[in-house]
């Protein structure tokens, strides 16, 4: 782990993820403790500024309560601890200038070995030459170097091999952290223990008992201001790809041999290896339109006006293995919906005809955000003098039933892990090669390289998504619960 005498750079800093999640995450654990002692934080991005102009920007999304006069302490002190260097990115000199910065820093130290993290916070057109200039110029000769990189990792499995491949010529694989930022989300860290520490849950999670499985993402608003970025990547690989497929993973992975990374990692791969790559025909595509004064995608002026890029997909997954064969997995995704949700619904076969006739599925819900809670459907009978089955709930709440706990932000929990060198929570190389080749078809597809391009069908912005999608998680045994059920989860506090 690292404890004293570590600088943390942030490379990007003047851009959006680095105000919004980076800075507020960094301050969450200095505000708890958790950074070295005498940690310096180091801003470096293009764009030319002054000291207050820097801080200003980096605190902007930070959230503190006005009567919170201890926080607004911590929060002098993080600005305190923290500087900015402009340079450019490709410029060699540029990073000697950011190294004499850092060994300015480095002197204040008392001696024993200082270490450096590096925080991509950047475009993908300029992870290689940062990759190369950092290691070149500003590798930390007495101490342990890591760099911190996130999606895109390219955009398909060709793509992706050549981005790793050529930042591998500077970093090693154990200096390299990956994030997926959902792998610190605090439901997703819980899948691990609800699986394996739970024979009640464990004893039936398999073919044997469970129909199908559907991961779900649903945000509220659409693409606007980010257009042209998200156009020439898509939801398939904005969430799909990467996030709900690690949540995929957990779900359906053999128990590791221990919680240490690489047995966890194993794991995953292991599932990975056994899914084979999705079918056109297990995929359905929409794309938002205009609705309520709200814009349709293509509205968007950095979007071409003919796009045919997916703001939702729907996929299933099988994983050809003695566990799973025959189950599908739906992953769906979508922007421009309805409510904020991202869930995992496992739903369990039908009890055998007999005594019962007609009566809902079991279903085990993990909601992952927001509002953290797992609940289980089962048929109980209905109170009162009749005998009949009747779908029911046994809901653990997180804000109930944990009330004080704080839960921490995903990248909070990630960077943490950076700093104690544990690499569960991060892609490995081969996971993401795996990754890629699940979904490489599809989206060659989608981009028109077999031919004519998938038109996807439209939906209204707020809406549940495409109406086509109903029978398409029908026609993968998805049954709904009988329609006299409604619980409010939502209205829960
Ligand atoms: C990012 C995507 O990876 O995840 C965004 O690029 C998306 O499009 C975001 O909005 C969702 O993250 P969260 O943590 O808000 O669910």
């Amino acid at each position: 782990a690292l404890t004293d005498n570590t600088i943390i750079v942030v490379l990007g800093a003047s851009g959006d993820l680095a105000k919004k999640k980076t800075f507020p995450a960094l301050f969450g654990l200095y505000k708890a403790g958790y950074l070295p002692r005498g940690v310096r934080i180091v801003g470096y991005a293009r764009t030319k500024m002054d000291k207050d102009e820097y801080h200003k920007r980096q605190v902007s999304y930070i959230k503190i309560k006005d009567d919170d006069t201890k926080a607004q302490e911590q929060l002098k002190e993080f600005t305190d601890a923290s500087t900015y260097v402009a340079g450019s990115y490709e410029d060699g000199a540029a990073f000697d200038e950011l190294t004499k910065h850092l060994e300015e820093i480095e002197e204040t130290y008392k001696g024993g070995q200082v270490n450096r993290v590096f925080y991509f916070a950047l475009p993908p057109s300029v992870f290689i030459p940062v990759s190369k200039n950092l290691k070149e110029h500003c590798y930390a000769k007495d101490g342990d170097n890591r760099i911190i990189v996130e999606k895109p990792f390219g955009k398909d499995l060709q793509s992706c091999r050549e981005l790793i491949s050529s930042i591998r010529q500077y970093w090693h694989e154990d200096e390299t952290y990956r994030i997926d930022h959902y792998l610190g989300k605090e439901m997703v860290k819980n899948l691990l223990v609800l699986r394996f520490a739970n024979i009640a849950l464990s004893s039936a999670w398999d073919k044997n008992s469970i129909s199908n499985v559907q991961i779900t993402f649903k945000e509220p608003f659409g693409t606007e201001g980010r257009g042209g970025y998200f156009d020439e990547f898509g939801i398939i690989r904005d969430i799909l790809q990467n996030h709900l497929l690690q949540v995929l993973t957990i779900i359906a992975m053999e128990r590791p041999v221990s919680f240490a990374a690489e047995d966890i990692r194993d794991e995953k791969v292991r599932v990975l290896r056994a899914i084979s790559p999705i079918e056109k025909k297990d995929t359905l595509l929409g794309q938002y339109v205009g609705a309520n004064g709200k814009p349709g995608y293509r509205d968007d002026d950095s979007v071409p006006p003919q796009s045919n890029c997916p703001t939702f997909a729907a996929t299933t997954l099988y994983i050809n293995n003695p566990r799973w064969e025959g189950v599908p997995f739906i992953l769906k995704a979508g922007k421009a919906l309805n409510e904020a949700k991202v869930e995992v619904r496992i739903q369990y076969k039908d009890v055998t005809q007999g005594i019962f006739k007609d009566i809902s599925r079991d279903e085990l819900v993990v909601r992952i955000q927001p509002k953290e809670s797992i609940y289980l459907k089962l048929n109980m009978k209905t109170p009162g003098l009749q005998m009949r089955a009747f779908p029911t709930e046994m809901d653990l709440t997180y804000q109930r039933r944990f009330e004080a706990t704080n839960i921490p932000e995903a990248y909070e929990s990630l960077i943490r892990d950076v700093m104690r060198g544990d690499h569960s929570n991060f892609v490995r190389e081969d996971e993401l090669d795996h990754a890629w080749k699940i979904f490489t078809p599809i989206l060659h597809w989608i981009e028109g390289k077999d031919g004519q391009r998938p038109t996807p069908v439209s939906y209204p912005y707020g809406s549940r998504g495409p109406k086509e999608l109903e029978k398409f998680v029908a026609d993968r045994g998805y049954k709904r619960t009988t329609a006299e059920y409604n619980w409010p989860i939502s209205q829960v506090s």
